[in-house]
């Protein structure tokens, strides 16, 4: 049986990656989930998977030398999936060193202990181990506005933002522990997912929420800015995929093919709300575009992001699967099951953040 030691398993994608996994390959594997819980880790996203004896939490921080090199001496791990991360670019410009210290100094901690687990005393590693690095297409920087420009695994790293510079530095350091050691890992660079569990501070959930409980929806500078949306599910399997199929030392983009400018995706929630609300549901009558605000941009506000997925879908055969008008539906679906979720994740500090960045 096959042992993974998932990273940062409570956040968005991680979680949509466990049940992913489980749904995909049930009692033949073993997960091990370690997680700090900082203000983006909820093990409500898990509650499904926490009483399956092949799946085990461990709440401990990716920094914390001792516990991961504890974890990795008590199990036989056979992958590595490190997605944990802060992850937020607008928190990174407030507060960029948590970042670093994470993203960068995390990574390192990862990379370190996998690597005196698996490494043999003739400088090789033992057969058929891997880490798996998750990363983002934020690392290449800011397209033009051009829909014939996409970012390729060969373009050069210019990141703008502490959150992608951090990650560029968490990228540099697995490829140095490729190049140096030949240390068994692959590279992903993903575009911006959407889907269940996401934390409403990314667009998409906070969006939808403010929309149903009639609060502006704050769109930053002129509202033309393009991300490439991915269904998170394709992500998982995307994720998995290079993982058994890929070529080890690679990096694979993956990207939905799905740009749009951030305007658009504010009015297409607006449209598929007002669409899945029935007429006698009192929130329908401020699901307008009136809520729209335009409000100060970001700073070093990214233009534009675009993958061209070409390099997976050749070699393994990956392709996003989920159109947006599918996976927007599903999502607003799954905002709408769970709204004592939602109430869960904006107590508390998110409140705080969301007054400090929103209404100051
Ligand atoms: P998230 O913020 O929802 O989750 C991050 C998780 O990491 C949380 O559960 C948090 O508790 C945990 N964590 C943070 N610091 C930790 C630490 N020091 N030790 C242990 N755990 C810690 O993030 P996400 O959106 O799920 O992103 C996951 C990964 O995917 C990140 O590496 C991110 O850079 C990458 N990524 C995200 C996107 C996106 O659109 N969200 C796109 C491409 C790549
Ligand atoms: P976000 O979800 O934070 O992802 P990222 O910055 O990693 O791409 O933001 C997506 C886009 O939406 C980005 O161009 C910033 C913009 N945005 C808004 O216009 N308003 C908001 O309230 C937020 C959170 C983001």
């Amino acid at each position: 049986m096959r042992t993974y030691l998932v990273t940062g398993g409570a956040g968005f994608i991680g979680s949509n990656y466990i049940h992913y996994m489980f749904r995909k390959y049930g009692d033949d594997i073993r997960i091990i989930n370690v997680d700090a819980l900082t203000y983006a880790g909820n093990l409500e996203n898990l509650t499904q998977v926490q009483d399956r004896p092949n799946y085990t939490f461990v709440k401990a921080d990716i920094c914390d030398k001792e516990t991961i090199t504890r974890i990795f001496a008590e199990n036989e791990i056979d992958r590595v999936v490190h997605f944990a991360a802060e992850s937020h670019v607008d928190r990174s410009i407030r507060t960029p060193e948590v970042f670093v210290h994470t993203n960068v100094l995390g990574t390192a901690v990862m990379l370190n202990c996998a690597k005196a687990a698996w490494e043999l005393t003739d400088g090789t590693f033992r057969e058929g181990k891997k880490f798996l690095h998750v990363s983002t297409d934020e690392v290449y920087g800011s397209l033009p506005d051009d829909e014939n420009a996409f970012f390729y695994e060969t373009s050069p790293y210019a990141p703008h933002s502490p959150y992608s510079a951090s990650k560029a530095g968490a990228d540099m350091l697995v490829k140095a522990y490729m190049d140096t050691y030949h240390f068994p890992a692959n590279i992903t660079n993903c575009s911006n997912n959407y889907g269940p569990y996401q934390f409403p501070e990314k667009l998409i959930p906070l969006i939808i929420n403010n929309a149903l409980q009639g609060r502006k929806l704050p769109v930053y500078g002129d509202g033309r800015n393009v991300r490439d949306w991915l269904y998170v599910e394709d992500h998982a399997k995307a994720i998995d995929m290079v993982q058994e199929q890929g070529r080890l030392f690679e990096t694979y983009n993956i990207g939905g093919h799905n740009e749009k400018r951030n305007i658009e995706i504010v009015n297409i929630i607006i449209e598929t709300l007002r669409e899945m609300l029935p007429d006698e549901d009192p929130r329908k009558a401020h699901v307008t575009t009136d809520l729209i605000t335009y409000v100060e941009d970001r700073k070093g506000h990214d233009r534009r992001y675009a993958i061209a997925p070409d390099k997976i879908k050749a070699e393994i055969g990956w392709y996003p699967e989920t159109m947006f008008k599918e996976g927007i539906r599903k999502t607003i679906e799954w905002y709408f099951a769970h709204e004592e979720w939602m109430k869960n994740v904006t107590s508390g500090d998110y409140q705080k953040y969301y007054t400090e960045m929103y209404e100051k």
